[in-house]
């Protein structure tokens, strides 16, 4: 079925779908599920602490651990602590001993439509010898080694490299700019960088590695650039501090043994948005680390690693990436499919057909791109066999009822459940969902928390709210793949998560309601972080980059509700003198802010001003802001220093307004 009718018919339905308020699993479903009831949640609940130390035992330790939760020092959790374990073991080497080397850990599609599988026996050989690698380049137990690859299988084998001699690796996704990749290798000391000539993107390429050079040169600590050889760009290499991958890996010895590392070993960091300029940078150990992605992982998508294809769209420098493309899966002995491109090339359905190649059984994607792909319109869906999927996830924002709806509809035929997956960077995994086979799912509501977390709404004096009532989601009791810190900034761990309901409360950042039945809808940040397409970005690091333009004296920015993206860049922008704001002014600051952070940073709508709303003490009121720009009436302007600057304001958005309209 295809054409104007279809679409119609099927917006009919959905708008009758939606006084749905749950979907029971189906009985199909139920009865293959891993779990079909809730007394996985109540096992948990009578001890938490005892139940993921059971849960930690189907890894692979070197010495399981006999300690489960060191909570001596809260917010300093440890867990696990005096087992021993390696990632790069349990990912790869014991399911090659078990006998499963030539099971397929990635089928890798390229933009181009080129198609490879990863075994596990081939992660296996090459993991060992990137890992001999690095250490003949003098890398070893906790130096850091930054990451800056496209979604191309080396990327899997750099990260598992490093946990192999633990080297906590540092990935930054390769949409941010050469200036932000500098900028996390200086806070973290990187050690080396694992970079590319070049990368691909919607039929283009970058020079990633010349763009690299151009910004790297004087970092005291950067002692090696690796380079993998991807698009045969024409790369300058530096005598003396650059090698190729290639080269250097059949150099390196074929066998280079997991290193035998405490649970408490950091196994990454990663650089997230925070609420001042300077992203955090979010560390993760191992062995709890490992025991949560592994979990959630198996239960939250119900996998059967013999019979499941799993299809994780995200890009590996994200958590998800990190969670649920590489860590989880891996350590799940699950086929996987990585896509190299983005999900409109080289046409808006090659996601569905890449299912259909693949026969992918579990799809987990972001509310923003099933939102494009509604736009995009079902007759990009249906010529592709999806007959073989049987659940679906999202992850990253919250999504909309109609949206999950279309998504069950057109992409699950009405047949395959969808779980809301609600978590952060910090939390490493999945703390909110339903289980597919045991609990109903609410369209647009995330679900309850998973076994062994203890989440809740709270008001500011840390009591629960009432159901229904909007308050800080918190997370109450510690969690084995929570952060263990940010990377040498204790204090700022301290004051983010653990200042303003204790130090044996974790407050997220997000607020929510519960309702009676212990579901949670997450209603979105409560501080100064963006959500555009699921990507969490900081005003204040989008305001820093604006107002280091030449011409720009201060900048203000807001997320606006977008359609399409959930939150859109908005910026108010002072210029410098008597400065007017122009068209080319404003090109030049949105490429201003893709070189400075990245692309996906630059502002949809720059907004000249004069001046801006300001508290008595100086400080910005967005809040304002976002009433203005999204046209609504003011919230309390009193504590305004000048609540003059709002009327004019307000008349210049207007005017703006009228002129484009
Ligand atoms: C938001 C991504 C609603 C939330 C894994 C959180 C969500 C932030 C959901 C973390 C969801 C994530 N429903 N909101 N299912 N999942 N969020 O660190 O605001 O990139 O705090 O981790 O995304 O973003 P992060």
């Amino acid at each position: 079925m295809a054409g104007a009718g279809t679409e119609e018919q099927l917006a009919q339905r959905l708008e009758e779908l939606l006084a749905v308020e749950r979907f029971a699993p189906p009985e199909s479903f139920t009865e293959h599920a891993l779990i079909k009831d809730r007394s996985v949640h109540e096992a948990a609940a009578a001890d938490p602490v005892a139940w993921w130390a059971e849960q930690a035992r189907t890894l692979d330790w070197f010495k399981e651990p006999t300690v489960a939760l060191d909570d001596s020092n809260p917010p300093f959790y440890q867990w696990f602590t005096d087992g021993t374990i390696n990632a790069s073991h349990v990912c790869v080497d014991r399911h090659v001993a078990a006998g499963n080397g030539d099971r397929v850990a990635f089928h890798w599609y390229g933009e181009e439509g080129e198609q490879r599988d990863i075994t596990y026996a081939d992660l296996h050989r090459d993991v060992q010898r990137m890992a001999g690698a690095l250490k003949a380049r003098g890398i070893g137990r906790g130096d850091v080694v930054g990451i800056y690859l496209p979604m191309i299988p080396e990327v899997v084998v750099a990260m598992l490299a490093c946990a192999r001699i633990g080297a906590p690796h540092n990935v930054v996704f390769g949409g941010f700019s050469a200036e932000s990749v500098r900028e996390r290798m200086e806070f973290s000391d990187a050690k080396a960088l694992i970079t590319v000539d070049g990368a691909r993107r919607k039929g283009k390429t970058a020079p990633v590695k010349v763009n690299v050079d151009e910004v790297m040169g004087d970092l005291p600590a950067l002692e090696t650039i690796f380079v993998v050889r991807h698009t045969g760009v024409d790369t300058p290499m530096t005598d003396g501090r650059d090698v190729w991958v290639h080269e250097a890996m059949e150099a390196a010895p074929a066998e280079v043994p997991a290193e035998e590392l405490p649970a408490e070993h950091p196994l990454f960091i990663l650089y997230s948005s925070g609420s001042t300029a300077k992203p955090k940078g979010i560390l993760h150990t191992t062995g709890g680390y490992l025991t949560g992605v592994a979990w959630t992982h198996k239960y939250v998508f119900d996998l059967k690693p013999e019979e499941d294809v799993w299809f994780c769209s995200a890009d590996v420098g994200w958590i998800t990436g990190h969670s649920y493309i590489v860590y989880g899966p891996l350590a799940n002995g699950a086929t996987s499919v990585m896509y190299e491109g983005a999900p409109d090339y080289p046409h808006k359905g090659i996601w569905w057909e890449l299912c259909e190649k693949s026969g992918a059984t579990i799809f987990y994607t972001a509310p923003t791109a099933i939102r494009a792909c509604m736009k995009w319109g079902v007759e990009h869906v249906e010529p592709h066999d999806l007959s073989k999927l049987r659940l679906l996830g999202t992850v990253g924002e919250p999504i909309n009822p109609k949206a999950w709806l279309w998504y069950h509809e057109v992409v699950g035929d009405g047949r395959c459940p969808i779980v809301d997956t609600w978590w952060q960077t910090e939390t490493g995994a999945i703390m909110i969902t339903t289980l597919p086979g045991a609990q109903d799912a609410k369209p647009g509501i995330a679900g309850t928390p998973l076994p062994g977390i203890d989440a809740a709404v709270l008001d500011e004096d840390g009591n629960e709210v009432p159901p229904n009532t909007q308050g800080l989601l918190s997370l109450r009791r510690p969690w084995p793949s929570m952060l263990r810190t940010l990377y040498r900034d204790d204090d700022r761990y301290l004051s983010t998560y653990w200042s303003r309901l204790g130090r044996e409360t974790y407050v997220v950042g997000d607020a929510a309601k519960m309702d009676d039945e212990g579901y949670v809808s997450v209603i979105g940040r409560i501080d100064d972080v963006l959500n555009v397409s699921g990507h969490r970005m900081s005003t204040a690091e989008i305001e820093s980059a604006i107002v280091s333009h030449e011409l720009v004296a201060e900048s203000a920015v807001i997320g606006q509700a977008d359609e399409d993206t959930g939150q859109s860049v908005a910026a108010f922008v002072i210029l410098q003198g008597d400065l007017e704001g122009t068209a080319e002014l404003e090109a030049d600051i949105r490429e201003h802010v893709a070189v400075r952070i990245g692309k996906l940073a630059r502002p949809k709508r720059i907004i000249w001003t004069d001046d801006l709303p300001k508290t008595r003490s100086g400080k910005i009121m967005r809040r304002l802001l976002r009433d203005i720009a999204e046209g609504r009436a003011l919230g309390d302007v009193t504590t305004l220093r000048d609540p003059g600057v709002m009327e004019e304001l307000q008349q210049l958005v207007a005017s703006e307004q009228s002129e484009s309209g």
